[in-house]
């Protein structure tokens, strides 16, 4: 039974479930230009979890899911929308390709470790959120830690370490908690930055478990990580570093104290429960329903493996059973040769919300390269301003640039948006390279210099297949 302690923060979280779908686009609106259909798409998904969510568990169980596939060519920002969706809410967020799935029995990922990534992401995540709850008080302790060692031997403090910022007891005399404060001083000021003390570490665990643990021990469920501080763990060994170096050290060791593990398991599993959001990446690639020959594992048998997570079943993962009925799974894919009709039609109808994204038009490449957030313009521009570089862009040279993307895209080949920053990369080579040189520290760009950098790679369609 989960006991929930005062004072954590999970209520202050602004839950994307709250916003109404209108305030969700309105919130990609600022980072994924156009594709208005898709941005309503994912709002109505979202807010049909929050509904279903409401529901007794008798009529949860009766409606379906209501996930939700995007269908469209390649960059047009179907993953740009999951990604900042996920963003958006805190929600944690996990983006995996279909196609890396095999059956069960099969050599690959079995599908259910997408839930146990999620859950990882989600534990990542609770654990950041925790360790800035926690910094301040670390950092009091590893002080009052790194003082006792500091101050030659005398009356100790009672308690070390758990007395965080009112932590200097005046026991021992007046003098002897003078030199303390004097010496906290000097500590804070740098002044005693570089000299040498010797503290107990933690014997690391082995980095080698590690490498394996990535891959193939997952599948095991034994968490050779957790195991290992038992059997090695807490031994120590003195180790001579500057005072700096063990101010580090000890704030590390504090902020795992800390921490409570078992709350930050709790709310992570919590969160992928309630709203996670797996993001299906190249779902044409699995569609298909034939039994596939030869080395084509059956495309129909990863759907099979599919369909009772997206159904909602229960995952064991090393953070304890979790639910995936209501983790919203968005699917997407070009479906050039394929297309959604083609997945079994169980799985059909776990994700019910159809949505097609639109081929970018050379005005959505000009929108592209200045409006959102982070936008490419937005990005060299900070580059570059950091060698203090002030860089202008007229508006012709941004027309010509998206001009010149949109007749390479239908040239050679249609990337959609990825093809504008190789086109940037190109037209700023010159002056990536120069900038610390430069003289003037004024750099405007206009259509010729653009024309200037691209003309003669976009007319050779051998080279602008290697450059562009
Ligand atoms: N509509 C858009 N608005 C803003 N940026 C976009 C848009 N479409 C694509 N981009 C940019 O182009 C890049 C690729 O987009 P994205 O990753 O979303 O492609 P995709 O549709 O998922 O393609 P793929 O099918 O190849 O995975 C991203 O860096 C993104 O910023
Ligand atoms: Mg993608």
């Amino acid at each position: 039974m989960a006991i929930y302690l005062p004072g954590t923060t999970e209520e202050e979280q602004i839950s994307l479930d709250e916003l109404t779908p209108r305030e969700i686009v309105a919130e990609l609106d600022k980072y994924v230009v156009g594709q208005k259909n898709a941005k309503r798409a994912v709002a109505i998904a979202l807010r049909n979890r929050m509904r279903r969510q409401k529901l007794g568990p008798e009529l949860a169980e009766e409606i379906l899911p209501k996930n939700i596939i995007m269908i469209g060519p390649t960059g047009v920002g179907k993953t740009e929308i999951a990604r900042r969706l996920a963003k958006l809410a805190n929600s944690p967020f996990l983006k995996i390709e279909a196609s890396k799935f095999t059956e069960v029995g099969y050599v690959g990922r079995d599908v259910e470790s997408m839930i146990r990534d999620l859950v990882e992401v989600a534990i990542e995540m609770v654990r950041e959120e925790k360790l800035e709850d926690v910094a301040d008080r670390a950092e009091l302790n590893a002080e009052e830690r790194l003082l006792d060692i500091l101050l030659p031997a005398g009356p100790q403090r009672s308690s070390p370490s758990d007395g965080g910022a009112a932590g200097f007891v005046l026991e021992g005399g007046d003098s002897q908690s003078r030199t303390r404060e004097k010496l906290r001083q000097q500590l804070r000021e740098g002044k005693l930055d570089d000299r040498i003390v010797e503290i107990d570490v933690r014997e690391k665990s082995f980095p080698a478990f590690e490498i394996i643990s990535n891959q193939g021990v997952e599948e095991m469920d034994i968490n050779v990580k957790d195991m290992l501080p038992n059997i090695f763990g807490q031994r120590t060994k003195k180790r001579k570093m500057k005072v700096s170096e063990a101010f580090d050290y000890l704030i590390q060791e504090e902020e795992q104290r800390l921490i409570d593990t078992d709350q930050v398991t709790r709310i992570a599993v919590e969160r992928v429960e309630q709203s996670g959001i797996i993001f299906l990446d190249e779902i044409d690639k699995i569609a298909g329903r034939e039994s596939g020959h030869g080395p084509d594992v059956s495309r129909e048998g990863v759907q099979r493996d599919i369909l009772p997570i997206v159904e909602g079943t229960t995952v064991n993962t090393r953070y304890g059973m979790v639910r995936t009925d209501h983790v919203l799974f968005i699917a997407a894919g070009a479906f050039h040769v394929s297309k959604p009709s083609d997945l079994i039609p169980e799985l059909q109808g776990r994700f019910p919300i159809r949505v097609e994204l639109h081929s970018l038009t050379i005005g959505d490449f000009i929108r592209i390269l200045t409006e959102p957030k982070s936008s490419l313009v937005k990005q060299y521009t900070a580059l570059l301003e950091t060698e203090g570089i002030r860089l202008e862009f007229t508006r012709e040279a941004l027309d010509e640039i998206a001009n010149f993307a949109f007749r390479v895209n239908e040239g050679t080949e249609n990337i959609g948006a990825r093809r504008l920053h190789t086109i940037m990369e190109r037209v700023l080579d010159e002056i990536s390279f120069d900038a610390p040189d430069l003289q003037s520290k004024e750099v405007n760009i206009d259509a010729d210099y653009v024309r200037k950098m691209l003309t003669d790679i976009v007319k050779d369609q051998d080279l602008s297949r290697y450059i562009l």
